[in-house]
């Protein structure tokens, strides 16, 4: 039984989420991490969370959104971050990628929620693209802990996370033809590796080019089972485990 600690499961995206869930669960997925990036979202994910049991959320503004959030937004993530299965502030973070012109806002808004999550001693969920740089000497200002999604840097950068106290999200990326990921993934201790899919993003090998779903968080498990030469019993318990000390979930 497995967990995935990162999709974006909503309305947006999917006309039948009972479905989505119901094909997980028939591929031994059974628990969720649903990550908000804006207002609009994170009320789904608040309602979402509500109506199935084992799913959990993550609210937060991601840094695509730096330039339409508002005050109020930053307030909803306040009042709403101790209700019943939300676990986290995210996703959150620093995105250089289209661009870097707006990169002082960008950094305005992670520290902002970062803020909140030192206050309410809550993890948070990571986006860091083209941005690891700025995303760790901002962090290293605060107090907190949580996952690196979507992780696809170095083994030393890798390294540099985990001694900070954050867990490495591992998604379809690994399975890409031509990625140094592989390596980096082998060299990682499975203590600090979690999997997620970033549903409905990047969709592994041999699916890509479809929509993705928590469903392939099965799929992602046995690249990785196969990479660490680990059942995948062993991989689920393990990571299953990361996730649960890290949120002090059972
Ligand atoms: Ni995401």
């Amino acid at each position: 039984m497995f967990t995935d600690s990162h999709c974006h499961l909503y309305s947006e995206y999917y006309n039948d989420l009972d479905s989505i869930i119901k094909l997980s669960n028939l591929n031994n997925v059974f628990r969720f991490i649903n990550n908000g990036c804006d207002n609009a979202t994170n009320k789904e994910v608040l309602e979402l969370v509500k109506k199935y049991e084992f799913m959990y959320g993550a609210i937060g503004i991601h840094p695509e959104n730096v330039k339409d959030y508002k005050v109020s937004d930053i307030n909803f993530i306040k009042e709403n971050i101790k209700e019943d299965r939300i676990i986290a502030i995210g996703e959150i973070g620093l995105d250089y990628h289209y661009t870097k012109e707006n990169k002082n806002e960008q950094i305005k808004l992670f520290e902002t929620q970062l803020e909140i999550a030192e206050e309410e001693n809550i993890p948070v969920i990571i986006h860091s693209r083209d941005a690891t740089l700025d995303t760790i000497n901002t962090l290293k200002k605060y107090h907190v802990k949580g996952i690196i999604h979507s992780f696809s840097g170095s083994r030393e950068t890798a390294e540099e996370y985990i001694k900070m106290g954050f867990l490495i999200g591992v998604n379809g990326v690994v399975t890409f033809k031509n990625t140094k990921l592989k390596e980096v993934i082998q060299d990682i201790p499975l203590d600090y590796i979690i999997l997620e899919t970033d549903s409905p993003y990047l969709t592994p090998e041999p699916y890509r080019g479809k929509q993705n779903n928590p469903s392939h968080i099965f799929d992602i498990a046995k690249y990785i089972a196969g990479l660490k030469n680990v059942s995948l019993e062993h991989l689920a318990d393990i990571t299953n485990a990361n996730i649960n000390k890290l949120f002090n979930l059972k």
